[in-house]
């Protein structure tokens, strides 16, 4: 059993503090944020996770887990994971590094001389080298690793305990060996599960983050180009996926044309990227970069354009019911979300928006108060002259085209995610369109 804290208690750290506790460690998990301290200390989680309120409830009861807002608490424990957000900065395609900076500068003086920091956030390459500098300086035989998180919303507690891999960054020599030793120490049990090491130098980390995420947006924007000369030659982009991920090579995974991604991590990550390797004189290799982004974005204004072209140009006064308003399924953030943004937009351009999701509903309202929120899909699609489902919810591909027709005004579907059975729908009388 290790002594740890847990620094930042969003999405990624409040599921990192409570598996690490199952796991058999002593965890504290540390937040700016007093009512969320509070409410995971009382096993209320502060967003939805498929899985964690079980693991919240197991962890606190097994008296390994608690919560504080108070950092000179995190003084005598050996590990001190940093999980705190990397937002765009306002403005600018640069990473705020601000939550990091003041993370370890909060944390350096309670740290003891044999501690050791792990970054997990996901920061600009650089960036560990000079927080470790920080740490030595506070506790001259303190350490810092970087290990990054690869763990996906809706999937968190499964990749938290079974993850694909694990990469650690090191500093070299002595003390690289060091905080090896502790790190096998944390993850023993995954590691003894047999999942793939990679140990490697703080840079290569920090760039292995990245270049992941990078890659991820790089495939859905590539399938995405796809559909754009699909549309323009009457060809079919999901068939086209399936047969191109045949290849084992290419993979059918992160192939599903639609929206887009959306999100607090590939957009923004992806642009702090390009904004980094800038300032290191390589943006030319990043450049492509850019073009992932613009055929991303360019989907959302593709949708909007879709359903103008249903009412010969004007969507005006159209009674419009949105499905879906999380940036994906499983999950209640709406950061960066496609599907938000699409229903804002076509709340701008005159339409009346009804929007509708089974988890995003309360965070949504809070960004965009003026729209109008329904609790279900049918409640919101009551006299609908269009439906669009913009989030791929299981429970929106399973609706009965049949029942639903009888409730809308007319019979108009614009399918933002390839999600629902074409020929089912057309069958029951649908005017179905997808992008
Ligand atoms: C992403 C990565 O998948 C994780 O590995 C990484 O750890 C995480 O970012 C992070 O940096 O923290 P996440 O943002 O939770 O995870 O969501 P994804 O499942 O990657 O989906 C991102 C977006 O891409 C969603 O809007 C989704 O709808 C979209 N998407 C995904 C597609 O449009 N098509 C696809 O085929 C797959």
């Amino acid at each position: 059993m290790t002594t740890m804290t847990v620094i930042g208690c969003g999405y990624l750290g409040a599921v990192h503090a409570a598996c690490m506790a199952t796991l058999g460690h002593d965890v504290l998990g540390i937040d700016v944020d007093a009512g969320k301290v509070d409410q995971l200390n009382r096993g209320v989680p502060p967003f939805f996770e498929p899985g964690f309120p079980e693991l919240l409830a197991e962890a606190l009861e097994s008296g390994r887990l608690r919560f504080t807002s108070d950092m000179s608490q995190a003084t005598g424990r050996r590990v001190h994971f940093v999980c705190v957000g990397t937002p765009q900065k306002r403005n600018e395609y640069a990473a705020d590094l601000a939550y990091v900076d003041s993370a370890v500068n909060a944390l350096a003086p309670h740290l003891s001389p044999d501690a050791l920091v792990v970054g997990k956030s996901t920061v600009p390459v650089g960036t560990a080298a000079r927080l470790a500098d920080v740490v030595t300086e506070a506790q001259p035989g303190a350490m810092l690793a970087w290990n990054p998180e690869f763990l996906r919303e809706g999937f968190a507690v499964q990749d938290t305990l079974r993850p694909d891999r694990i990469v650690y960054g090191l500093p070299d020599g002595v003390p690289g060996d060091a905080a090896k030793a502790l790190l096998d120490e944390v993850y023993g049990n995954a590691l003894t599960a047999g999942t793939p090491l990679v140990v490697t130098d703080y840079a290569t980390a920090e760039l292995v983050k990245a270049a992941a995420n990078s890659f991820l947006a790089t495939k859905i924007s590539f399938i995405n180009a796809m559909a754009e000369v699909c549309e323009a030659s009457g060809a079919d982009v999901t068939k086209l996926a399936d047969a191109i991920g045949y290849d084992p090579r290419i993979g059918r995974r992160f192939l599903n044309a639609g929206l887009g991604f959306g999100g607090g991590c590939l957009p923004k990550d992806i642009r702090a990227f390009m904004a980094r390797a800038g300032e290191l004189g390589a943006d030319q290799a990043l450049a492509f970069l850019r073009e992932i982004d613009s055929i991303n974005m360019r989907r959302r204004v593709r949708m909007v354009d879709l359903a103008r072209e249903f009412f010969g140009g004007s969507i005006v006064g159209r009674r419009v019911a949105v499905l879906g308003l999380a940036f994906k399924p499983n999950s209640d953030d709406i950061r960066d979300s496609p599907a938000l943004n699409v229903a804002a937009q076509m709340k701008l351009q005159g339409a009346s928006v009804v929007v509708t999701d089974p988890q995003a509903v309360a965070n949504a309202h809070k960004a965009w108060p003026d729209l109008e929120y329904a609790d279900t899909a049918q409640t919101a699609a009551k006299d609908a002259d269009l439906v669009m489902v913009l989030t791929e919810w299981d429970e929106y591909r399973k609706l009965d085209p049949v029942e639903f027709g009888t409730i809308v005004a007319g019979r108009r579907v614009l399918d933002g995610r390839n999600a629902l059975n074409r020929e089912v729908w057309r069958a029951a009388g649908w005017n179905y369109r997808a992008l």
